[in-house]
């Protein structure tokens, strides 16, 4: 447990505003601030800051809370751990005293273990047990420098190799199991090496640490490849593997692939700015995650149809970051590894020399969809060039496009930008309209956790009790008005109990009830629905009267299920209550 003194100045220190402007492009919005969320994909700003109580909320996904909650959430980082990196920026010392949670030694236990496991299968690589994974790794073409770069290995075709030798290290069948190391079989109780008889591609995160591994079968067989699953340590939605390299290169880009063998290849070739997704499609975190290092990405996918439908969804994901796309085509290659192989790296580096950017990629695409030679093809070749045009926020590349594509098709220039205009004008106008519909929809009652049924049952309760918090909050001074009237046990949601049991604990204590100060005793869903009610009663003010009436609307509750409950009893309970509160009176 961290001092209250220790968190009071780390909030001082720590500007919300600030902390979050550095992940997060904000923009002024009267007193607070707006952009887009960067816990999900969206494309018009619904995620909120607000200096005056140091919090943030999400109007689309409902993530809310104060500067701590938004580093965990960000960086994946238990609270502790949030409060140390926060520290660090600031320049705070910790207290001594304090002690690493459960859960963040339990990562510590896993990441040193997968260091352990790292090692164990490069030495067995090297050795002769290892002689099939090597010679698989060499007939593919990687030199030995390569294969010590990236800390290749290879697991040996055994169940226990690996398990056993990570026992004699002192970790635990039940720690294996939780890295991903090795499974669990429930019928027998027994507990086997996940990798068996596969070249080893160990993952490692922007801090060195090695988070999961990706196995190849050699040769044929099924399936290909084998990922870790998620772990404590290690969520593949998050990571991008040789990340670790690509972060310190001095390219100005980074060229993303689709699998290990791409990027070793293309690291090979010369190039320390390739990247790859873990076994899945790139995910919105992930493009974030690049835009933080690159504003200019080349997507080097494979060059078959699910290559290329990967490479308009990556496309996509990276409009909204404001990261500059170019679009390597591989041609008379499978992917970029092969065409290495094939051509040689000085190839490779004319193809990216030569790459398209995202407009040109999506034009030529249109070029061969469509025969322009015919009039109905020229006019459907229009209409969507008119779309895509339409989507790009740089005016004079907009113009470049179009000029050039009005000669092509012997169409006025005009004619084209009227068009693209009358597109523009119409999507601001469906914005505009699902802008006010979010706000109305927030206006009315947006429950944070959408299962909520308690909650959607007593919503008049409910929202009383929503109220009486941020009254209490921001009026620690009344805690004995309210304290003295109101218990915890007589609130309705169990939500609001537990933030409303806290509130009422630390003001007993003269402790300070900001969010900063309360987040370390708040589980991630009461810290959210906290950052919710302050945010949904910004420029409200709430006067003692009112919290009076929110006091006798919950305490009604109560009233109305005794009243429930004598109408269900029988005669003789009945009498039997009666006699019991009359005595209560003497
Ligand atoms: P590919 O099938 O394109 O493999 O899968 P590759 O990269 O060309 O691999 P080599 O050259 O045959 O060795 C691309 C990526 O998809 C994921 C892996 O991350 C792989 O690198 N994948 C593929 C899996 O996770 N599992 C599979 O069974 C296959
Ligand atoms: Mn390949």
């Amino acid at each position: 447990m961290l001092p209250d003194s220790f968190l009071t100045e780390l909030k001082y220190r720590c500007d919300i505003e600030q902390i979050i402007s550095s992940y997060v492009v904000l923009k002024r919005a009267g007193r607070n601030l707006k952009g887009l969320c960067p816990f999900h994909s969206e494309k018009t700003p619904s995620f909120v800051v607000y200096p005056e109580s140091q919090s943030f909320y999400c109007f689309g996904c409902g993530a809310g809370g104060d500067v701590v909650t938004f580093i965990r959430k960000i960086e994946n980082l238990e609270y502790l751990e949030a409060v140390r990196l926060l520290a660090q920026r600031v320049g705070m010392p910790l207290p001594e005293e304090v002690q690493d949670d459960r859960a963040a030694q339990m990562k510590n236990r896993i990441l040193s273990m997968n260091k352990e496991a790292a090692r164990f299968f490069h030495q067995v690589l090297i050795s002769p047990q290892g002689k099939p994974g090597l010679d698989y790794l060499l007939s593919r073409g990687l030199t030995r420098r390569t294969i010590t770069r990236f800390g290749l290995g290879y697991a040996p075709d055994s169940w226990d190799s690996l398990r056993n030798h990570l026992k004699g290290k002192g970790y635990s069948y039940e720690e294996m199991a939780k890295g991903a190391l090795v499974n669990h079989n429930k019928n027998r109780d027994s507990y086997y090496d996940a990798f068996r008889g596969r070249v080893i591609f160990p993952i490692i995160d922007l801090r060195g640490n090695v988070i999961a591994f990706g196995g190849r079968i050699l040769g044929e067989g099924g399936p290909k490849y084998l990922n870790s699953g998620d772990t404590p340590v290690f969520k593949k939605s998050r990571n991008l593997f040789a990340m670790n390299f690509a972060k310190s290169s001095k390219e100005n880009s980074l060229i993303l692939c689709e699998g290990y063998m791409d990027v070793v290849s293309v690291h090979q070739a010369g190039f320390d700015n390739a990247v790859a997704t873990l076994g899945t499609a790139l995910t919105p975190e992930q493009a974030r995650l690049i835009s933080q290092y690159t504003n200019q990405v080349i997507l080097a996918y494979d060059s078959d149809g699910p290559g290329q439908a990967a490479t308009r969804r990556a496309i996509g994901l990276f409009e909204p970051t404001g990261v500059k796309v170019r679009v390597l085509t591989v041609t008379q290659a499978k992917d970029p590894d092969e065409f290495i192989k094939k051509f040689g790296p000085q190839r490779f580096r004319m193809l990216m020399e030569g790459s398209a950017n995202a407009t040109e990629y999506e034009i030529a695409k249109l070029g061969a969809k469509y025969d322009r030679t015919t009039e109905d093809g020229k006019v459907n070749f229009l209409r969507e060039f008119c779309q895509l045009m339409a989507g790009i926020s740089s005016p004079v590349e907009r113009d470049v496009y179009i000029g050039r594509w009005a000669a092509e098709l012997s169409v006025s220039r005009e004619a084209i930008t009227q068009q693209v205009t009358a597109i523009q004008k119409q999507r601001q106008r469906r914005q505009q309209k699902k802008e006010a519909q979010n706000l109305q929809v927030f206006s009315q009652e947006i429950p944070v956790n959408r299962q909520d049924v308690q909650r959607a049952r007593n919503l008049r309760y409910a929202l009383a009790e929503d109220k009486l918090i941020v009254f209490l909050m921001r009026h620690p001074d009344c805690y004995e008005f309210v304290a003295g009237q109101l218990g915890p046990d007589e609130f309705v949601t169990d939500s609001n109990r537990k933030i409303f049991t806290l509130l009422c604990d630390r003001l007993a204590r003269n402790l300070p009830v900001d969010m900063m100060s309360m987040a370390s005793q708040l589980e991630e869903d009461s810290m959210s629905r906290l950052s919710w009610q302050m945010a949904s009663s910004e420029g409200i003010a709430l006067n003692k009267q009112e919290a009076q009436d929110y006091i006798n609307t919950i305490k009604k509750h109560a009233l109305q299920k005794e009243g429930e409950t004598i109408a269900s009893m029988d005669d003789k309970d009945l009498e039997e209550y009666i006699k019991q509160i009359t005595a209560n009176k003497k």
